[in-house]
């Protein structure tokens, strides 16, 4: 793939978004080949709960063995190849294929070999596994091995910023999925500004500033519409060293995948709700009284999540053609916070059920306009740094990435 002639200041030419080639290429170099943002620990609470997921053609499933661990394997029998396990959720001790019977454990050791000799070697049959790694509770696999070995950088820099919210004790209090007809591009694209924030997002601009997500972390030059922004940083930095929470930026480090940053909620907000309450009475992890911030998590290829203290929500983006593309949204909130009690499903789900339905629509807007026949790349401002930055990171994969 060559990106030679194409101008990292602007948009990329239309065939990047409808070529079914280009997606293709995408899927081995990136969606097959990188660390992907899949799920969270929440949605394995038990030993042997296991839910399927599928990125591209390629299926598989996330399972809690019984020491407590999250393992993946592709969704296949060693015997004739029948997929293993079928719904999206479920829980079992033992794996057994409904074709004939073959057995696999929680670690994917094959177990009975319905119609083999006494001395077949079972061993060698065990499940084939898929790589997975859980920093924070939030679970990345890898579908090729060996898998990039960042990862280990990754989770080094960034648990601390995450062990705060103890994502691990929380539960699913709701998942939304949305098929969204548009490149996935468009998707991510969209979600590294803000500069369509303040025209398109009145309840998002309730609690969250549109500074520090692509524009007002620069202290050097603030621009006077970050007067306010930049005032409540200052103060609430001082909270947070004595509160011992991480905040300050990092952004894409040494070519990592990752940004992270905490910014102050706007308006009095102690939450991601529309007016200053919480949305959950029940705290996460070690926070005594509800803080009026939010530490916010962006990983490529395909992720985007935001921490609060009384719940988390967590968006995962996972491609299912050129032109459909699939953003799965989960809120999750303390394991034993009781819904109608603690929590109002509505009120939590509020701002980002908006946001996300406005998002959908700006991403579809724009794949219609660059399917018209009479789009052109265009140009991106500076508050559209991180729109540049993700574009740039892509055609590193395109172009240097090798398919395995
Ligand atoms: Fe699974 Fe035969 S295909 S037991
Ligand atoms: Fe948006």
């Amino acid at each position: 793939m060559s990106f030679s002639g194409i101008d990292p200041n602007f948009t990329l030419p239309p065939r990047f978004y409808t070529s079914t080639e280009i997606f293709e290429e995408e899927l081995e170099r990136i969606f097959y080949s990188r660390w992907i943002y899949v799920a969270c620990e929440a949605d394995l609470p038990k030993p042997g709960d296991y839910i399927t997921l599928k990125i591209g053609t390629r299926s598989f499933f996330l399972q809690r063995t019984e020491s407590g661990e999250v393992h993946g394997f592709y969704n296949v029998c060693r015997h004739r190849g029948h997929e293993l396990v079928q719904g999206e959720t479920g829980n079992c001790r033992r794996l057994i294929c409904p074709y004939h019977n073959w057995t696999y454990d929680l670690n994917g050791n094959l177990k009975h070999a319905r119609g083999m000799d006494a001395d077949f070697p079972k061993e060698d049959f065990g499940l084939n596994p898929i790589e997975v790694a859980v920093i924070g509770g939030l679970i990345y696999v890898c579908l090729s091995s060996p898998a990039p070995a960042d990862i280990e950088q990754v989770r080094s820099m960034l648990t601390p910023y995450l062990a705060p919210y103890e994502l691990p004790k929380t539960k699913i209090a709701c998942q939304k999925d949305i098929i969204e007809a548009c490149n996935w591009k468009l998707v991510i694209e969209n979600n590294r500004e803000c500069l369509h924030c303040t025209s398109n997002h009145p309840e998002l601009l309730v609690p969250l500033y549109s500074s520090g997500f692509g524009k007002g972390l620069d202290k050097d030059n603030v621009q006077p519409d970050e007067r306010r922004f930049q005032e409540k940083l200052q103060e609430k930095e001082r909270e947070w060293e004595n509160l011992g929470l991480p905040y300050e930026l990092i952004e894409f480090p040494d070519n990592l995948w990752f940004r992270t940053v905490r910014l102050p909620l706007a308006n009095q907000c102690i939450s991601h709700t529309l007016k200053p309450e919480h949305a959950c009475k029940k705290l996460l992890g070690n926070f005594k009284k509800p803080e009026g911030s939010g530490l916010s998590l962006w990983t490529h290829p395909n992720s985007w999540n935001h921490f609060l203290s009384d719940h988390i929500v967590t968006f995962a983006v996972f491609p299912l053609s050129v032109d459909k593309t699939l953003v799965r949204t989960k809120w999750l909130v303390a394991a034993d916070a009781v819904e109608g009690v603690d929590y109002d499903l509505e009120n939590l789900t509020h701002v980002w059920t908006q946001t996300n339905a406005q998002d959908q629509s700006l991403a579809e807007g724009t794949y219609r306009g660059i399917c018209s026949g009479g789009y052109m790349p265009g140009p991106l401002a500076d508050e559209e740094y991180l729109v540049k930055q993700f574009l740039s990171w892509y055609s590193d994969q395109l172009t240097e990435t090798p398919v395995h």
